[in-house]
């Protein structure tokens, strides 16, 4: 965006564009390292307090993270509709528009600072064994600040969602929907997937390096096939990652839905407003608006059709039960006046994340300096303009190989000759710290493995009936061993791209000699289940807290058009409505939510279909 820089330019018209481009340079080199110096100074948050201060009116839309950004534009195309969408955080930024920095951004108050509470099975290198759970607090939410990898799942994923009883939402009923969101930069695919005229650009990531036409090769020799489009028919393979990036910059629900729709007359964006209580009718259980904090003051807004909860997977579940609809027992030990019993929370999946597994190489490019990277950048090129990680991807079925149907992912990520590693928001205890801190980023393949499909499940509860609480997220990682023995199973396939030709060429060997594990036999499956206990994590990809299905299922916490059982004029539109887990990462499964979203409640209002 680069606000201030345009700002000089119409100052003083007299200036040459070399100088122009020295500055936005400048400004660039100095805002990284600010910030990446920040980061490393970061300090985890306990709670909200901040966003209270001392205190203890449309349509509105609370969160405007990925879904919330899409459904909120999209609603305000209706020009005698208002549309108030409150974001908690402030505005993205330059720094969260440069796609390789999404881990230091994690570092700051973009995030809301959460880790689950201490678990049973895993997260065992972390402090406390508490596993970070990042999530967004700023404009386009946690699709502000994630990894920028855009996977759509596969068709059974979604036919799976239409069986379960969930009308609309089969694999030809989200098809169109998938189309309408993206622009995709490639024209060399099977037209009958891909979208090319929506706001969300998707493209394959420069610069192809070596090492990635490397990957691909080693999975070619262990029987993994090249597949040039994994979002079209065909996942299992390995392929290039597609990003949501254009021109080398992040693509968001903030720079790609709300701000080119901010300017329309009836959409209120209000920013740094902390969402409290959704205001609902005893009597009539009829939601009428919400109560809301801004710079230390406290708001009511009223909602004459609908009230929309978009705060993603953690906070709309937490939010539902502040204002008492949740499950009894629980809104009942916080002395939280119930309203309508509902499974808030009480179901809870997402992916499990072995992100740190590393094979050493005899690589050696010449380090690359932040200025030469920044100059770089402008022109929409190199490091910079790619996530960090996340090159290659890779999907199989480790109970049967040839399944079309994946439950491991691997996202691949070849050396980047940068100095220092970013700092990142782990948590890991002082002994992962020092093994992690001790890879050096360019000369190491990193390889990020995901479980797809996992059997455990967690739960989200409230630790107090304050919105100045964190809720309490309990992933309950590996508490199905299936789970550890489907990734030891995993990195066992994966190991093999060390025996094949490429795995010589670069004298790739494994580097994972972790003092914690080092009483079992290297590389023996204890030494693998030890590891993954150590250093796995719940994979960012939370869902299904406010559960999509119908009236009988127990678990159901909203229906088919995403309105909340039992409640009026109360809907909530985020991943948390996602009914079981999707075969890749998760944020185009919220634009979809958004978009499909906005659909719904448009054809409630308006008899125009
Ligand atoms: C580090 C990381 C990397 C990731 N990488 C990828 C990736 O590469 N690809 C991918 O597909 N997915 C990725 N994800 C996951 C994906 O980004 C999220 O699942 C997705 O953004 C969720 O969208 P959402 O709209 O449901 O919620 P969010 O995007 O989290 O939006 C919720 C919004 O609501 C706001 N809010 C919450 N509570 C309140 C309140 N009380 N009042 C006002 N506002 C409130 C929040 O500030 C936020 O803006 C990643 C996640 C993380 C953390
Ligand atoms: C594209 O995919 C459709 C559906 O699978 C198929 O019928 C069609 O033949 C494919 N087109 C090409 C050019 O491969
Ligand atoms: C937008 O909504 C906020 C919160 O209700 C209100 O304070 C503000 O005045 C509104 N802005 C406009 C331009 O209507
Ligand atoms: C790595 O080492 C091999 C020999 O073991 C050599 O052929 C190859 O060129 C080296 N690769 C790089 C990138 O230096
Ligand atoms: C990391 O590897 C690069 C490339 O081989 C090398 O130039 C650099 O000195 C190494 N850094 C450290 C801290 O060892
Ligand atoms: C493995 O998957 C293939 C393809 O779906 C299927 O035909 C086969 O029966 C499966 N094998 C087992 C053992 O489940
Ligand atoms: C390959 O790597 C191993 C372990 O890092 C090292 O001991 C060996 O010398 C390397 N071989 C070559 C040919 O570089």
């Amino acid at each position: 965006m680069l606000r201030p820089l345009l700002f000089i330019l119409f100052l003083s018209h007299s200036i040459c564009i070399d100088d122009v481009n020295q500055l936005k340079a400048k400004y660039l080199e100095e805002l990284i390292e600010t910030e990446v110096k920040k980061a490393q100074n970061y300090k985890v948050r306990s709670d909200n307090k901040d966003l209270l201060g001392d205190v203890e009116n449309s349509d509105q839309i609370q969160g405007g993270g990925s879904a919330g950004s899409v459904v909120a534009s999209r609603l305000s195309e209706i020009i005698n509709w208002k549309i108030l969408l409150l974001e908690a955080g402030d505005i993205n930024d330059d720094f969260t528009d440069i796609p390789y920095v999404f881990d230091a951004a994690a570092l700051s108050d973009r995030n809301w600072g959460y880790l689950t509470v201490p678990q049973k099975n895993g997260c065992f290198g972390r402090k406390n064994r508490q596993c970070p759970y990042i999530r967004g607090k700023i404009l386009g939410g946690t699709g502000s600040i994630n990894g920028l990898v855009y996977s759509r799942g596969i068709k059974r994923d979604f036919d799976k969602w239409a069986e379960a009883g969930n009308p609309g939402w089969s694999w030809d009923d989200v098809l169109p929907y998938f189309k309408r969101i993206e622009n995709f930069e490639s024209k060399s695919i099977n037209f009958t997937y891909r979208g090319f005229k929506g706001p969300l650009n998707t493209a394959y990531v420069k610069p192809n390096s070596r090492h990635q036409k490397a990957f691909i090769q080693a999975n070619e020799e262990i029987g993994i096939p090249y597949i040039q489009d994994y979002n079209a028919e065909k996942v299992s393979g390995v392929s290039n990652i597609q990003h949501n990036i254009q021109n080398g910059r992040r693509v968001s629900g903030a720079n790609n839905y709300v701000i080119p729709s901010w300017n329309r007359f009836n959409f209120n964006v209000t920013l740094k407003a902390f969402v409290t209580k959704i205001l609902i009718n005893k009597e009539t259980k009829t939601a009428y608006g919400v109560e809301f904090v801004k710079e230390n003051k406290k708001f009511r807004a009223h909602a004459k059709l609908e009230v929309i909860v978009s705060a993603g997977s953690v906070n709309s579940p937490q939010l539902l039960m502040l204002s008492g609809v949740g499950p009894k027992s629980e809104l009942q030990k916080h002395n939280i006046e119930v309203i309508h019993d509902l499974p808030v929370g009480e179901y809870m999946k997402d992916h499990i994340g072995f992100l740190g597994f590393y094979f050493k190489s005899n690589n050696s490019d010449p380090i690359l300096s932040n200025a030469q990277l920044v100059k770089e950048f402008l022109e929409g090129e190199g490091l910079y303009t790619s996530p960090s990680h996340y090159r290659c991807i890779s999907y199989y079925n480790v109970r049967n190989k040839s399944s079309p149907n994946p439950n491991i992912e691997i996202a691949f990520a070849p050396p980047h000759p940068i100095k220092s590693t970013l700092p990142q928001f782990v948590n890991y205890n002082d002994e992962i710290k020092e093994f992690i801190g001790n890879i050096n980023q360019s000369t190491y393949w990193n390889l990020q493995l995901f479980l797809l499909h996992p059997k455990s499940s967690g739960f989200l509860r409230l630790k107090s009936s304050s919105p100045k609480d964190f809720p309490l997220i309990d992933t309950r990682v590996f508490e199905d061993q299936d789970d550890l023995e489907d990734m030891y199973r995993g990195i066992e396939v994966a190991l093999k791209l060390l025996e094949t030709s490429v795995g010589k060429y670069f004298n790739l060997t494994l580097d994972l000699n972790i003092p914690s594990c080092s009483h079992e036999k290297y590389k023996s499956k204890a030494f693998w289940y030890c590891v993954l206990r150590q250093i796995a994590l719940p994979a960012y990809h939370l869902s299904s807290t406010t559960k999509m299905g119908p009236r009988n299922d127990p678990l159901a916490v909203v229906n088919s058009k995403l309105k909340v059982y039992g409640i009026k004029n109360l809907r909530v539109v985020d991943v948390g409505i996602v009914p079981s887990t999707v075969t890749g990462h998760i944020n185009a499964q919220a634009f979809l939510i958004g978009e499909k979203g906005a659909d719904l409640i448009k054809l409630d209002h308006l008899k125009i279909y």
